[in-house]
């Protein structure tokens, strides 16, 4: 049997949002539930704010958590944007202890990407893939044929001396009051730098900022072809989703 429903958790710098997911169509059923990311964002809060919002729902089914750093079997190794702590912490364990249903853990951005290969402006896309978020830092998931390549972490290449998300994130647009032209010519070197390393077919644009795809992505000279993001905001919960459901290997 399908299963036509799933559950996913977008774990981020500023919020927590989670909701049922529509694994057929790609979409959320129904409204997503958004707490604030506790601060300090601990390992113990943040997971805390997880199960509240798991079991608020009445889920108890598998679970796909997403997570703003590197997530290997389990285990976050980076955290940008997260307390230091999440380091070496095994997050699939200290979340199965607190939520009812089988916990799978991975980047956000390879998250938001498997869903936009499955559901939105990835879809049927042969060839080198990238898909960016840009949010509080820069996120990647790259595929190759469709196959995802877990754990890119394009958003930490070095332009022109800084950390690439540092200057061209959505978060520097923010707080340094960009407008979209001058926050493009950031995108636009971040881009150039990193083309100089990847030859993709493709590149998706994700995050909050590809609701306004129109006013800054025209603006950009790349050799690839950049395209915006189709689920935006609920990528990552509908691709936690999709990746608990099927249990995709990465
Ligand atoms: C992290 C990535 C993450 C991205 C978006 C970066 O700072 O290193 O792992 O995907 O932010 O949240």
């Amino acid at each position: 049997m399908t299963v036509v429903q799933g559950f996913g958790v977008d774990i981020g710098g500023s919020g927590i949002k989670g909701c049922l997911v529509d694994l057929e169509q790609g979409v959320l059923e129904g409204e997503r539930l958004r707490v604030e990311t506790p601060q300090p964002s601990t390992p113990e809060a943040v997971c805390a704010v997880v199960a509240g919002i798991v079991t608020s729902f009445g889920w108890t089914g598998r679970i796909g958590v997403t997570y703003p750093g590197v997530m290997k079997k389990g285990v976050a190794h980076t955290a940008a944007n997260m307390d230091k702590g999440w380091i070496g912490t095994d997050v699939d364990a200290g979340m199965t202890a607190l939520v009812p249903g089988t916990v799978e853990t991975l980047n956000d951005a390879d998250a938001a990407g498997l869903a936009e290969m499955r559901y939105g402006a990835g879809r049927d896309q042969r060839g080198v893939v990238l898909m960016l978020t840009f949010g509080t830092g820069i996120g990647s998931a790259l595929f190759v044929d469709g196959h995802l390549v877990p754990n890119t972490e394009f958003g930490h290449i070095q332009v022109d001396g800084h950390d690439g998300e540092k200057k061209a994130s959505a978060a520097a647009k923010d707080r340094e009051e960009l407008s979209y032209p001058q926050w493009a010519k950031r995108v636009d070197r971040y881009l150039d730098v990193l083309e100089k390393g990847l030859w993709p077919d493709l590149i998706i644009v994700g995050g909050g900022v590809s609701k306004k795809a129109h006013k800054w992505v025209p603006l950009l000279s790349t050799r690839t072809p950049v395209v915006p993001a189709q689920l935006q905001n609920d990528a990552g919960i509908v691709g936690a989703a999709l990746t608990a459901a099927e249990r995709i290997d990465h």
